[in-house]
């Protein structure tokens, strides 16, 4: 945003000139300080705008070293906050002159001669920051007092367009699409229906996102801004659009098999390289060695403590170590030694398994087995796209068909939906590398994974959510230590075993006060989850059983269920975490079932209809006992409440005081600014993205950046619930939002759902996943939305694809701050 910053107008004081010699540094200090006291009365105010800068120009010198040949003057002192550019420019007549910091928190001066900029470091309180500057044998200072982040850009109206809206001020570039190709040999992607070979093309339904920086030489580079790899999870397949006349026999029949490895290979994760080819102006790079597709028939390693076991031998793995790829990869995480952790999420669906009528292999499956296929939601009479239709031989098809067999468990794949659910880690440098399923850290429909801050000695944290409806949060802590020396060693898998293999499982429970407790998953002190219904009590045999059967283990340890958690999120400043719960049904949280960690139950107005339950989500955050990654206990609070501001009541829904400028429903992404740049230190910037359908008759999805403060930044509240009935629950708020810590950042296209987000790390190009525009489509010929392609204007018929693209300001800044 433009930023006005007082300087110091010319002034040809009353300075003494007449030096012929260098004088000592105290000498000059001490003179300096007399002589700003005779010339700061005389000096005029001015003002200066420049985009997204802060400009201090220059004057009259008021130091004066030698001969001098003309007078230098650093600048007025001034005001900025963290991430803003700032440049120095003092005088003229001082080309030649050198600026260097001389206090403050250090930073990186660039340019040359009389015109230097920096960006404002990350702080939480106001610092100053002095620069001195030297030339014609004079010297003078300058202060920059360094805010915490403010937001930097003007809020996006809420709107329809069939594009993506940013603020003024910043430029998109579509980077990677569907179908774009990324490996050798494949042709041009026709957008028509007709393209195959997606094992080496961009996948569909673009989802979460990573950058990982390439050095000149394109090895590990974590600071490289310039060049790098972008890591997407491909969660699922809009499949009207992969072929000319939409899917073949998707509900009955046999599928073509072409249609079939199609869609199959649409999922997964793309690994691909990018450039920067000069003022953040990216290029995808589609012959790369680096690029790499990861589909569901890549090849993986089970680790952990459940590898091994009964629950993963099939026909394909008889000792039960090795499985075959990743399906509906949701959101993700990064390690600091350099891996990608994609999580399986919406697994379930895609196999075959009536859970009764004629096809059903009920009398093939022990009652333990029933109980856990229906828990996971393994209950398909088809699978999604009945993928498992189009060969009873071709394990690539047959595999999806879990039903079990008269013959023991090696001769079918009624274990294969046990090999899903998973965080998987994958070595992004390494294109030969065997990702690895760390069971450890539990089976569910695995949003994400994100870590703890690192600190040397202590444990490592992973959170996750499992996202259905009245699921829970999990933790997992490594029995590893972490240590600073693995940060860069190049056997990353390796590293990814030390602490990913072995460790504690816990499960929260969210309680009335405020305060919460993990609860371990750990053989021998989970109890046996009792009957429900007509199921019996499930008992626990193992670890390996409690890590397959995860959701039962919490259940049995009685977790608090929660309103679809999905991405976790931890504030690099303080530890903090975050996780967003999207929504849920009245169902799922009638008036009579609130808690104090999902409050709310409400009738939402919807265009002519309405939505109830939780229909609009919310964003709780905890802190650990003493702070630490390894603690079993917490305190919460309830950072924001989504709400349609123009709707909702004030006192029992709008809870967070949103406005048009920044209401928003079904938080899902979430994403802290990294702390390579400002942007993610002090005052630490949140990335919040929507995957809604209660407020998209108001506007499409959305991406907002939030300054958020901190749990117990609010207090108590007791809010009235109206759903069917009425109730009243306590909760814990945090502070209210204000244009100031809360804004809209983009808009997307029509249909889609913001998700995946990561930026350079310099900050100053963001990467942000649009996807499934349009996926209401019924026919082809009709596509619902025609981005990419309608981005800059009209594009009639043109099919939408899900991509990446790139932001950035065009006065070269730390976007959002
Ligand atoms: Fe794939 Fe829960 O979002
Ligand atoms: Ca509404
Ligand atoms: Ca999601």
């Amino acid at each position: 945003m433009s930023e006005i910053i007082a300087f110091k107008g010319y002034s040809d004081g009353d300075v003494d000139t007449n030096f012929t010699n260098l004088r000592t540094l105290n000498e000059i200090a001490d003179e300096r300080f007399s002589r700003r006291q005779t010339i700061v009365g005389g000096l005029k105010a001015s003002a200066a705008a420049f985009l997204g800068t802060s400009v201090l120009a220059a004057c009259s010198g008021d130091e004066v070293i030698g001969a001098p040949t003309a007078l230098v003057n650093a600048g007025a002192d001034a005001t900025t906050s963290a991430g803003r550019m700032v440049t120095i420019a003092p005088t003229a007549g001082t080309a030649t002159a050198s600026i260097t910091q001389v206090a403050g928190p250090a930073v990186t001066l660039s340019g040359t001669g009389a015109n230097r900029t920096f960006f404002a470091p990350g702080v939480a309180a106001p610092t100053i920051l002095t620069f001195r500057v030297a030339a014609n044998n004079q010297i003078d200072d300058v202060n920059i007092t360094v805010n915490p982040a403010e937001l930097g850009f003007a809020s996006v109206p809420r709107n329809l367009d069939d594009k993506v809206t940013v603020p003024a001020g910043h430029t998109v570039t579509v980077l990677t699409k569907l179908g774009d190709p990324i490996l050798p040999g494949v042709a041009a992607f026709q957008n028509n229906g007709t393209d195959t070979n997606y094992a080496g093309r961009i996948g569909d339904h673009g989802d979460a996102l990573y950058y990982y920086g390439l050095s000149a030489a394109g090895v590990r580079d974590d600071f490289s801004s310039i060049r790098g790899l972008i890591v997407q999870n491909h969660e699922n397949i809009t499949e009207i659009y992969l072929h000319p006349n939409g899917p073949t026999n998707l509900n009955s029949g046999v599928r073509p098999a072409a249609e079939a490895i199609k869609e199959i290979e649409a999922h997964g994760v793309s690994i691909t390289e990018v450039q920067d080819t000069g003022n953040r102006n990216w290029v995808v790079i589609g012959n790369s060695a680096l690029n790499r597709r990861i589909t569901p028939n890549t090849p993986m390693g089970i680790n952990g403590p459940a590898r091994g076991s009964d629950f993963f031998k099939t026909v394909a793995s008889p000792d039960g170590t090795t499985c075959t790829g990743t399906i509906n990869n949701c959101a993700n995480g990064y390690t600091e030694w350099g891996t990608n952790l994609t999580c399986e999420e919406n697994w379930a669906g895609y196999f075959r398994r009536d859970n009764s009528g004629a096809g059903s292999d009920n009398a093939n499956r022990t009652a333990r087995d029933l109980t856990a296929l229906r828990r996971y939601g393994v209950t398909s009479t088809l699978g999604n796209y009945n993928w498992t239709s189009a060969s009873t031989t071709d394990p690539v098809f047959r595999r999806w068909d879990a039903r079990a067999g008269t013959g023991a468990p090696t001769t079918d794949y009624r274990n294969e939906p046990n090999t899903f659910g998973w965080t998987v880690e994958i070595d992004p440098f390494n294109p030969s590398s065997v990702p690895r399923k760390r069971t450890a850290l539990g089976r569910m429909a695995k949003e994400g994974a994100w870590l703890s801050n690192l600190v040397e000695g202590q444990r490592v944290a992973v959170y996750m959510g499992d996202d259905s409806r009245r699921e829970y949060l999990y933790k997992f802590v490594s029995t590893a230590t972490w240590t600073n020396a693995d940060r860069n060693r190049t056997d990353r898998l390796a590293v990814g075993d030390k602490y990913l293999d072995s460790g504690i499982l816990y499960v929260a429970r969210f309680n009335a006060d405020g305060t919460g407790t993990w609860l371990p998953l750990a053989f021998g002190q989970v109890p046996t989850r009792p009957a429900v219904g007509t199921e019996p009590a499930y008992v626990f045999e193992s670890q390996a059983d409690i890590l397959v059967n995860t959701r039962l283990a919490a259940d049995a340890v009685g977790a608090t269920p929660m309103d679809r958690p999905e991405w976790t999120a931890v504030n690099p400043a303080n530890g903090e975490v975050y996780l967003t719960l999207t929504n849920n049904n009245a169902a799922g949280r009638p008036v009579t079932g609130t808690d104090a960690a999902n409050p709310r139950s409400y009738i939402e107005p919807r265009g002519t209809g309405t939505t109830t339950g939780n229909p609009n989500g919310h964003i709780i955050r905890l802190r650990e006992a003493g702070n630490l990654p390894s603690a079993t206990t917490f305190a919460w609070d309830i950072y924001l409440f989504g709400a349609d501001s123009t709707d909702a009541n004030a006192a029992n829904v709008n809870l967070s005081g949103l406005t048009t400028d920044n209401d928003f429903s079904s938080p899902d992404g979430l994403w802290f600014a990294r702390p390579q740049n400002p942007s993610g230190v002090g005052r630490p910037l949140l990335w919040i993205q929507t995957d809604d359908g209660a407020f998209t008759d108001r506007t499409n999805n959305q991406m907002l950046a939030a300054l958020p403060g901190r749990v117990g930044d609010g207090g108590s509240r007791t809010i009235t619930n109206t759903n069917g009935g009425t109730g009243t629950q306590a909760t814990v708020v945090g502070a209210a939002a204000t244009s100031a810590t809360l804004r809209r950042f983009l808009t997307g296209p029509k249909e889609c759902e913001i998700t995946g987000v990561d930026t350079t790390p310099d900050g100053r190009t963001i990467f942000v996943g649009i996807q499934h525009p349009g996926e209401n489509v019924t026919n082809p010929a009709a596509p619902t939305s025609n981005w990419p392609a309608s981005q800059n204007g009209a594009a009639a018929g043109s099919r939408a694809r899900s991509a990446v693209v790139a932001i950035t300001r065009q006065d070269g800044g730390i976007v959002g701050v």
